[in-house]
């Protein structure tokens, strides 16, 4: 079976750090959030595909430098098709079922258990659904006791949501599904193509666990308490010879002696924190460097800012190469 991976999006909610880094490659606990996504894959697969676009660059150089268990293979598109346009783009070849993922969900998902059940239904695809309490950001699914979806309704008001099942980013797909998606146009998956194959007997696939995408500032950060607590964020604890409880991850060269830590941070490839610098809650993303007294928390910094001697950062984004 093969994957294929969305990551053309512009990250417009983690601007300004997106400005220049996709926001595939910010480090969620100690790895980069698409990293997270392929430990979702059964090891056999036979190729992940990434439909890139916004950034393909950049990906592409990180994925040639960083291989994974299998091969991956980016097919960048010239301009931004959307979630079918990109599935269109990057999807010949593709196995009969194929595996679809968002670049920035964070799950705990059964993967094999999720084939198994779309092979039972026999329909023309699963997706998997996660039950929230607020359904207002996300598809909502209107389910048949046996799981059938009948319905989705896009970003609804509480009143007028059918379930609390929200789509997860994770899915399975005939192949044919491909042929049914125009080409050469930006095309929105869920909202131009999904409805029409409900007919054809789409499945609901319950996650159990935890799940979130990590899109905007608080989901991020939300994502890596979630990885963390799950032990999905190394081996935890704090840097060498710095104090607190963490848990921190530290990326490789990065270094905080005699700087204190509260919990669930990421410290990027360089990063540094001085001594009697304070940081919890947050990612430091590589080369940032945070001076004596300085305190950070609820944050994300991109590559390479400054952080003043005793000033404090609170949930901010803070863009790359800025001083604060
Ligand atoms: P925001 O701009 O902050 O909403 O983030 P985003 O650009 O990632 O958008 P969203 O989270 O809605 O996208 C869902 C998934 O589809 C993400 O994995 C995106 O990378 C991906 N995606 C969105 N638009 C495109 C596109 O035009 N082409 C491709 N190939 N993927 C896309």
């Amino acid at each position: 079976m093969k994957a294929l991976v969305l990551i053309g999006g512009f990250g417009t909610r983690l601007r300004p750090v997106t400005y220049t880094v996709p926001k595939q490659l910010i480090p969620i606990a100690g790895k980069p959030m698409l990293y997270h996504v392929f430990d979702l894959f059964p090891p056999e697969l036979e190729e992940v595909v990434l439909a890139t676009g916004y950034k393909a660059d950049q990906i592409a150089e990180y994925v040639r430098t960083h291989p994974g268990r299998w091969p991956i293979r980016t097919v960048p598109e010239a301009e931004p098709l959307g979630t079918g346009g990109g599935m269109k783009n990057a999807g010949d070849g593709m196995s009969d079922p194929f595996l679809l993922f968002n670049s920035d969900v964070i799950a705990s998902v059964d993967v094999d258990a999720m084939v198994r059940e779309h092979l039972r239904h026999g329909g023309v695809g699963s997706m998997a659904l996660f039950e929230v309490e607020d359904v207002r950001p996300y598809g909502v699914a209107d389910l048949t006791p046996e799981d059938r979806i009948i319905r989705f309704v896009e970003k609804p008001e509480p009143e007028a949501a059918p379930s609390h099942w929200i789509n997860a980013g994770i899915a399975l797909w005939s192949r044919r599904v491909l042929d049914g998606i125009p080409p050469g146009r930006a095309v929105s998956f869920e909202r131009e193509i999904v409805p029409g194959l409900l007919a054809e007997g789409v499945y609901g696939f319950r996650l159990r666990g935890y799940w979130d995408d990590a899109g905007s500032p608080d989901r991020l950060l939300n994502a890596q308490r979630l990885l963390f607590d799950a032990g999905r964020g190394g081996k935890g604890g704090v840097p060498a010879g710095a104090f607190g409880s963490g848990p921190v991850a530290v990326m490789p060269g990065a270094r905080a002696p005699g700087a204190s830590f509260g919990k669930y941070v990421t410290l990027g490839p360089g990063a540094t924190v001085e001594a009697g610098a304070h940081v919890e809650n947050s990612i430091l993303m590589d080369g940032v460097h945070v001076e004596r007294g300085a305190t950070i928390s609820n944050s994300l910094l991109g590559p390479k800012v400054r952080v003043r001697s005793g000033h404090r950062v609170a949930a901010q984004v803070v863009g790359e190469g800025v001083e604060v």
